[in-house]
């Protein structure tokens, strides 16, 4: 029954979320040691690729910033050089790696984690992690093919 329930709960449950570094930290030479650091923190790699964001795709990513004052600076960075864009597992994933890659502005981010490390600021913060299992599978989608995933 116990085991029932289990299979029923991981149905709903998520255990994959999406990431990015962001162009501060790959034109820095932070990419490896970015990756290195998740892959020890227990997520395995679903998808990856190196690409770069025209402004209109940075600008589609972050819609639900549309509004805000710094949407224009956002996309203008985002779309400044290449990213890193990766599907990643691991029990708990969308929670666990926001936890592993700290507050948004990095002056406030827990030592150790990855924005205190490598972020300079709010805005140019390193990475990105969803906020979600909803937007993970959005953010997934909009990066991956079905066949782009193992
Ligand atoms: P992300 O989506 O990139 O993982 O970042 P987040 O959830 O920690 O923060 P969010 O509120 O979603 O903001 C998205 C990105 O917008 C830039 N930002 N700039 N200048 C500012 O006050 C400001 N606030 C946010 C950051 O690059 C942030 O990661
Ligand atoms: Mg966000």
């Amino acid at each position: 029954m116990l085991s029932f329930a289990a299979e029923i709960l991981s149905v709903y449950m998520s255990n994959r979320t999406f990431t990015m570094i962001k162009p501060d930290a790959t034109s820095k030479g932070h990419t490896g040691a970015i990756l290195d650091q998740i892959i020890k923190a227990g997520f395995s790699i679903k998808a990856m690729k190196w690409t770069r964001l025209t402004t209109e795709q940075a600008g589609f990513f972050y819609d639900i910033h549309r509004e805000r004052p710094f949407f224009g600076e956002l996309v203008d960075f985002m779309s400044s050089g290449p990213i890193v864009a990766a599907i990643l597992e691991k029990d708990n994933a969308v929670a666990d790696f926001r936890k592993l890659i700290g507050a948004t502005n990095p002056a406030q981010a827990e030592e150790g984690t990855i924005r205190k490390q490598f972020a300079a600021s709010v805005g140019e913060n390193a990475v990105h992690g969803s906020d979600s299992d909803e937007n993970a599978v959005i953010e997934g989608d909009f990066f991956f093919s079905k066949l782009e995933r193992y």
